[in-house]
């Protein structure tokens, strides 16, 4: 695997790779702590493309909490060691210095519902940070496709705007949330779960898939009431951030479901200091 820190070293050897007849690059955006979720963007990619390009920036313009940045996992050498193992090309590791001018100043993105709710509202600038970063990795990449996890919903919708909004001819692929045996979301934060928060903390797939559940049976109303209490019910180390039931597209809440809808059901809670976002397709 070719490692680069530089955005020149990285364009020059892309350029080179494009005039020697690769025609497919696949980008795989991370803020590295891979697990088998990352790796499963990564496989996607190597089946769709001739190179795959991964990045590991811990992106800090994204990040609302001081805390959460400073205590992001950082395991390069592990991450690293994953890379090559699953056969990944190319890893782009750069400086915060490399992405970011010192006098750089966040823009604010608004694509109505997608940025204004739920992360949007609750992680004031979050996607703003992520829109910047994520259309830099394009304009130095320029991928052929790219692949986002579906765990991160709503960012999956930012990107896709931000594709349209700048015309870019890059195809968003959005792969399925990767969970552990009892449910529980594969996620980078995970590992800073104490034992008895994990334990706990699969009320949240649990609480999604009762709404899968429950949808043929009960009004939607009484299911979210439900579901909701269900999230605090077990344990005062759970706090709800919001659970609501989505159209898949527009992000508005709906009251009912029928046979034309798509309908996701979202959530954020936190499990002790660490926050856990999942979410579930409830009908297609
Ligand atoms: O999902 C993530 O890990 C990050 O938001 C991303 C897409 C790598 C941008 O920093």
């Amino acid at each position: 695997m070719k490692l680069f820190k530089e955005i020149s070293s990285l364009r020059n050897f892309l350029n080179e790779k494009r005039l020697n007849g690769i025609t497919k690059i696949g980008f795989v955006p991370t803020m590295g702590a891979l697990h088998e979720g990352h790796i499963s963007l990564i496989n996607a990619s190597k089946i769709q493309n001739q190179l795959t390009v991964c990045s590991i920036f811990v992106n800090p313009t994204q990040f609302n909490n001081t805390d959460d940045l400073a205590k992001y996992p950082k395991p390069i050498e592990d991450d690293i060691n994953l890379l090559i193992e699953n056969g990944c090309d190319v890893l782009f590791f750069p400086e915060v210095s490399e992405m970011y001018l010192n006098d750089e100043v966040k823009k604010s993105v608004d694509y109505g519902n997608i940025t204004n709710y739920f992360e949007g509202k609750f992680r004031k600038g979050h996607f703003d940070g992520v829109v910047m970063i994520v259309k830099k990795f394009f304009q130095i990449i320029e991928p052929d496709n790219t692949y986002f996890g579906q765990k991160d919903y709503q960012q999956c919708m930012v990107v896709e705007k931000l594709i349209q909004e700048n015309n870019l001819n890059i195809q968003l692929h959005v792969c399925p949330t990767l969970r552990e045996n009892d449910g529980l979301a594969k996620s980078s934060r995970n590992v800073r779960l104490t034992a008895e928060e994990r334990e706990i903390a699969t009320i949240i797939p649990n609480t999604l898939y009762y709404i899968k559940d429950a949808l043929q049976k009960k009004p939607l109303k009484e299911i979210l009431i439900n579901a909701r209490q269900q999230i605090t019910a077990g344990s005062n180390l759970m706090k709800l951030e919001y659970l609501e039931i989505i159209d898949a597209k527009s992000l508005n809440p709906l009251s009912e479901i029928n046979e034309t809808t798509h309908a996701v059901a979202l959530i954020a809670a936190w499990c002790g200091n660490i926050r856990l976002i999942d979410n579930l397709i409830l009908t297609e």
